[in-house]
């Protein structure tokens, strides 16, 4: 693994490896404070950011390194200097590159010119960093991944492309309701289905919203209108409104299940208050968890 840009180019061992390792820097932090000491991760974001933002600074901090934040207004990444040139100077200054942004290619073209592994912080096609902290949740939660149940309900979205990547790959029964038009890529989710056969998992693309939720051990959703999409957020409001995950939703799922989100959350659009605030919602331990997973990361490409 040279970089993480998504989680389809991890094997399953190697994810399995990444999250043993982030449980262990959880129960550990000690043992690795020094882990990547002097080593300096520069932080392109392009788009807002709390959690990830926090938790690489914190994570590469906590490892002995640290990190640079650049924001839009200083690299202008592609307009004021070319992309590959901001990778190529970036690569002779810094040993790892975490990149939020818009198209997808741009972390592609980054990886292949920097010379130094490139973390893939959310594009508009993934978030594989969201998707290993998410199975990481999973497994602390429920024991396992093999065979659980995952109902993801609303967009098709780069959260639930990085859950199909991975969910495939662990076992991961994978269920997504989807209004008509928002469904997940279809190569993501061809690519899902073969691997699922391999590993035992499944991957399931189906409209009504109940019958994905039905008996899931865990019910996940995230915004409707994603960042880049804010000119869209009216008319996805009305189209997305029966994915609502309100308690009579959340009601069909295994008595035990819980309720993921990779946050931030529009409270009263896609999740009601009395779910996300719920003793079943695991939000929160998502977020924590963004941390020690992407410690396992740093550590993997950059140690
Ligand atoms: N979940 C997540 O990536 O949050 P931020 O957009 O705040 O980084
Ligand atoms: N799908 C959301 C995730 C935010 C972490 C977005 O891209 O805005």
């Amino acid at each position: 693994m040279k970089h993480l840009l998504s989680l389809r180019d991890l094997s399953a061992d190697e994810i399995r490896n990444l999250l043993e390792r982030a449980l262990e820097m959880k129960a550990h932090p000690g043992r690795y404070s020094g882990a990547l000491r002097g080593k300096a991760l520069a932080m392109i974001f392009e788009k807002p950011s709390l959690r990830t933002r926090v938790s690489f600074d914190v994570g590469i901090h906590q490892l002995g390194g640290y990190s640079v934040n650049l924001t839009p207004v200083e690299i202008n990444l592609g307009k004021r200097e070319s992309v590959r040139d901001v990778a190529r100077n970036l690569g002779r200054m810094v040993q790892g590159i975490m990149v939020r942004t818009f198209a997808h290619s741009i972390a592609e073209e980054m990886a292949l010119h920097a010379g130094v592994p490139v973390i893939n912080g959310l594009t508009d096609f993934s978030h594989p960093c969201q998707g290993l902290a998410d199975y990481m949740t999973v497994l602390e939660v429920k024991g396992g991944l093999k065979g659980v149940k995952v109902a993801y309900v609303g967009d098709g979205n780069n959260v639930a492309h990085s859950l199909i990547y991975g969910g495939a790959s662990l076992g991961v029964h994978f269920t997504i309701a989807t209004p008509a038009g928002y469904e997940p890529n279809p190569q993501v989710v061809e690519w899902g289905r073969a691997k699922a056969k391999e590993t035992g998992g499944r991957v399931e693309v189906l409209r009504d919203a109940a019958a994905a939720v039905r008996a899931a051990d865990v019910v996940y959703t995230d915004v409707w209108a994603s960042m880049g999409q804010e000119s869209e957020a009216a008319e996805r409001r009305r189209i997305f409104a029966p994915y609502r995950v309100d308690e009579a939703l959340f009601g069909e799922a295994a008595p035990d299940a819980v309720f993921m989100h990779c946050l931030p959350a529009h409270r009263g659009e896609e999740v009601t208050d009395a779910v996300i605030d719920s003793p079943r919602s695991v939000v929160y331990q998502q977020a924590e968890n963004r941390v020690h997973g992407q410690k396992a990361v740093m550590l993997e490409l950059m140690g």
